[in-house]
């Protein structure tokens, strides 16, 4: 991409189309943790938290979006509903503890390096400025594991 944004290489926009997707998963699936949580009896406090990420990721997606469409995408693709959803079991602490792993202990974990490294290569504003931004968000969401 272009330190103005546009014509950039398919694999930048394509990437960027993989955040947006990826963003708005993660966002699912934390909304769907924190209803576990309520059903666990979970603190407020962590439910709240939950929920927090839940908007962070869901802001982190929009974001995603804008850094899309400057870098020249012009068209994202449409998520499976069942792709956005935590897989269940019979058991809430079954569920709760491999969501908690899954999500949180890895994907969110692995998430900060990845966004670090993307960041370190970044030279367009609006990226930089939303990888900024998802940097600093990140670690609370790995905390939850
Ligand atoms: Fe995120
Ligand atoms: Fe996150």
């Amino acid at each position: 991409m272009t330190p103005g944004g546009g014509c950039a290489s398919g694999a930048v926009i394509r990437e960027w189309s993989n955040r947006v997707v990826a963003e708005y998963a993660s966002s699912a699936y934390a909304a769907e943790y924190a209803g576990l949580l309520l059903r666990a009896g979970a603190s407020p406090d962590l439910v709240e938290t939950a929920l927090h990420v839940a908007q962070d990721e869901l802001r982190h997606a929009r974001r995603s979006a804008e850094v899309h469409a400057v870098a020249g995408g012009t068209q994202l693709p449409d998520v499976e509903p069942d792709a956005l959803r935590l897989p269940a079991s019979s058991e809430l602490l079954d569920d709760l503890i491999m969501a908690t792993v899954r999500v949180f202990c890895f994907s969110e974990t692995i998430a900060v390096r990845l966004f670090r490294l993307l960041r370190s290569g970044a030279t367009v504003p609006i990226a930089i400025d939303v990888l900024d931004e998802i940097l600093r968000d990140e670690p609370t969401h790995a905390a939850l594991g």
